[in-house]
């Protein structure tokens, strides 16, 4: 038997926990962090410090304080700046050290700071070297203002990007979810170097009692759409051509190797009393809709052994995707220590207790 070229060794960045691709990646639910306010967040394996300035700014720094290494979301945050709980070091929003109490003039001393997006509800870390790309949005709604809901967090036990194969999973429709095969053919295309959309490109079947169903809601095929980002998050719009549900599943890379994820559901923003009260129910439907593609998927991403070594044509979507992710630029990101006191469920004490359970809420926000 010939070995595939798409088994693990053969792959140097698709499922691989080492390696961070360029990209924007969620944080937090933005109404968690009001203004004043500082926290603790682990991006793909980093530890930075997030806080929102007096007016209203998100600043993402790293973690540890240039000083002595103190994590900076103990700190305060004073106007636009971020004082470290220890020694009261002041940090502006670029970084620098603007204030040492007991010098006359603060040292030469700065934590890198990242971009930072209050989108869609979420705060997003830009992880890259170069110029941000656009925030992902869903293509439906680009340029629409959404009203945005957020089904239950996630972790699953295996890397983003295998999350995100599930979904253009051609043949596990048909075996997990029940979905006859003739009404689901995606195809793949790459719209931007970072972008992959897929569409369902299957005639709906005329002959058949579900065709000729189907076929009274929607004008071609059924509509299943999808727009991945960096290879880890990726929307999906599905649903008769009167009313579609749009749903972003928001993942970053967890220590271990594992997805931390948000389900974000949306809908075009509506302004009238009935509107908003539509918009609700929607927005429950669409958590609905959401539900039942996660269900039947969870226990084979909690005990996945990712290794690809019998591709088959249905798989053509998988390997395209797989493709497309080796081809995406590795972000210079590096990694910090997971927390001891997470590991072996120590509680902190005094000023780190706060912190303690910052960073603790940072983790199981996705669990
Ligand atoms: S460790 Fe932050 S001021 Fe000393
Ligand atoms: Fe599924």
């Amino acid at each position: 038997m010939v070995e595939s070229k798409y088994t693990n060794k053969h792959l140097k960045t698709f499922n691989k926990s080492n390696r961070v691709v360029e990209g924007w990646y969620w944080a937090l639910q933005s109404r968690k962090l009001k203004p004043g306010k500082a926290t603790a967040v682990r991006i793909s394996g980093k530890d930075l410090a997030l806080f929102r300035t007096e007016s209203g700014k998100v600043v993402a720094i790293d973690a540890y304080c240039p000083h002595r290494g103190a994590h900076l979301a103990g700190g305060t945050v004073e106007g636009e700046a971020l004082r470290c709980y220890y020694h009261h070091w002041k940090f502006n929003e670029n970084g620098e050290c603007v204030d040492v109490p007991c010098l006359k003039r603060p040292p030469k001393a700065q934590n890198k700071t990242y971009r930072t997006e209050d989108h869609y509800g979420l705060i997003w870390v830009w992880v890259g070297q170069g110029e941000p790309h656009p925030l992902p949005v869903v293509p439906d709604l680009d340029g629409l203002e959404v009203d945005v809901a957020f089904a239950k967090p996630y972790v699953k036990n295996c890397h983003p990007n295998i999350v995100m194969s599930d979904a253009i999973d051609v043949q596990h429709f048909r075996s997990v979810h029940r979905i006859p095969g003739d009404i689901l053919d995606l195809e793949g295309q790459q719209v931007d170097d970072h972008i992959l959309h897929y569409n369902n490109v299957a005639g709906v079947p005329g002959k058949t009692m579900l065709g000729r169903l189907i076929s009274r809601f929607y004008k071609t095929q059924l509509t299943y759409s999808l727009c991945y980002w960096h290879g880890s998050s990726g929307s999906v719009t599905v649903g008769p051509d009167f009313q579609r549900y749009h749903i972003i599943y928001a993942n970053r890379l967890g220590d271990n190797g594992v997805s931390e994820g948000q389900v974000i559901l949306l809908t075009a923003l509506r302004k009238t009393i009935f509107g908003k009260i539509y918009s609700k129910l929607l927005l429950l439907a669409t958590r609905i809709v959401s539900d039942y593609f996660a269900d039947g998927d969870t226990p084979q991403f909690n005990t996945i052994d990712f290794d690809f070594k019998t591709p088959i044509k249905d798989d053509k979507t998988i390997l395209q995707f797989i493709s497309h992710v080796e081809g995406l630029p590795v972000a210079d990101w590096g990694f910090s220590k997971p927390n001891a006191i997470d590991l072996v469920n120590v509680t902190p004490t005094s000023n780190m207790e706060k912190l303690g359970a910052k960073g603790r809420e940072a983790t199981c926000e996705a669990s």
